[in-house]
């Protein structure tokens, strides 16, 4: 082990020659003919040498190349996070400017899912350069999808409601979250109305690809559905070709999950649930830094296109 990228000189074979007359005696014969052979390699040295190492210092190399490789992995994680700090912060996308809609699909304006969704937006506005809006469906109409041919769906919805001011916003945004009491363990009416008209934006060129979708549920016990309404707005809003994200790697389960304690005690306020608020947190921040990402990248309006070859949709 002495020997590692050294050429064998004059000294190493001296060292050698003493070590071999400390080696067991049955090794010796074996060493003493093999001798003459070694004015070669550090690799042929390396194998003779491990003849007689004891398990002891093979024990004691390897804790030390283990150590060797836990600090490179370190070093290797530090820079891979500058450099993503760097790119979101400081670098590529420090200065690029980004919108992220917040919509809220509770009936209620003072309920608990507004309070996960701000603070979702609270914690992307940290961030340089990000700019947010939260929509409440609550009290506003959002009529049925009317299943339109699909020729016949694209460029402009033909239902006037509430959707005409919020097709313009959704062509502006570059991240979106979508929050929801969770409803029999999935999102809300007002969510799956306002997700049914996003499909003429589908239809037109996919409008809403590559936009960064994070969600947020909030259910009344604390295994209410949470996880399975995010799924459910996740699944949906992947037909958008939109880009997923979830709370980062604090938590990293699915999407934001918050608990209002609507039957336990209802006395308790959101702020008290700190596990739920900071997934919330993390939802915020991934979707505001990715989406700097995507935008400073250019890949924004990139549409993989579809072969024709393969048949019809
Ligand atoms: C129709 C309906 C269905 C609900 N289903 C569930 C459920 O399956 N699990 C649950 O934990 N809470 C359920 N809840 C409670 C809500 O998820 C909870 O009160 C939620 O926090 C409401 O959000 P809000 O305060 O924004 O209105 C339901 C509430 C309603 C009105």
């Amino acid at each position: 082990m002495f020997f590692i990228g050294v050429g064998i000189s004059q000294s190493h074979l001296l060292l050698l020659r003493l070590i071999l007359k400390n080696a067991p005696n049955d090794k010796q014969e074996k060493i003493h003919l093999d001798t003459a052979n070694i004015m070669g390699t550090d690799d042929k040295i390396q194998k003779y040498l491990k003849n007689y190492s004891t398990p002891e210092t093979e024990a004691m190399e390897e804790k030390r190349e283990m150590q060797e490789l836990k600090t490179e992995i370190t070093k290797l994680r530090q820079s891979l996070s500058d450099i993503h700090m760097g790119a979101v912060s400081g670098g590529i996308a420090g200065h690029t400017r980004v919108k992220i809609i917040g919509i809220c699909g509770s009936p209620h304006k003072k309920g608990s899912t507004i309070d996960y969704l701000r603070t979702a937006m609270n914690a992307a506005e940290e961030i340089e350069n990000v700019e947010t809006e939260i929509i409440e469906l609550a009290g506003k109409e959002i009529k049925p999808c009317l299943g339109c041919k699909s020729d016949k769906c694209g460029g402009t919805c033909i239902i006037s409601d509430y959707m005409q001011e919020l097709y313009p916003k959704l062509r502006g945004c570059d991240g979106l979250i979508l929050a929801s009491p969770s409803y029999f363990g999935t999102f809300s009416g007002q969510l799956k109305l306002f997700i049914d008209r996003l499909r003429v934006m589908r239809h037109s060129n996919f409008e809403l690809g590559n936009v960064v979708v994070g969600t947020i549920a909030v259910a009344g016990r604390r295994h209410g559905g949470q996880e399975i309404t995010n799924l459910d707005l996740i699944q949906s809003m992947m037909r958008h070709n939109t880009i997923i994200v979830n709370d980062g790697t604090a938590v990293c389960q699915l999407g934001a999950t918050g608990w209002s304690h609507t039957f336990d005690d209802p006395s308790l306020k959101t702020d008290t649930d700190n596990y739920g608020m900071e997934t919330a947190v993390g939802i915020g921040k991934c979707v505001a830094e990715i989406a700097k990402v995507v935008k400073a990248s250019g890949l924004q309006n990139t549409v993989y296109k579809y072969n024709q070859k393969i048949g019809k949709r």
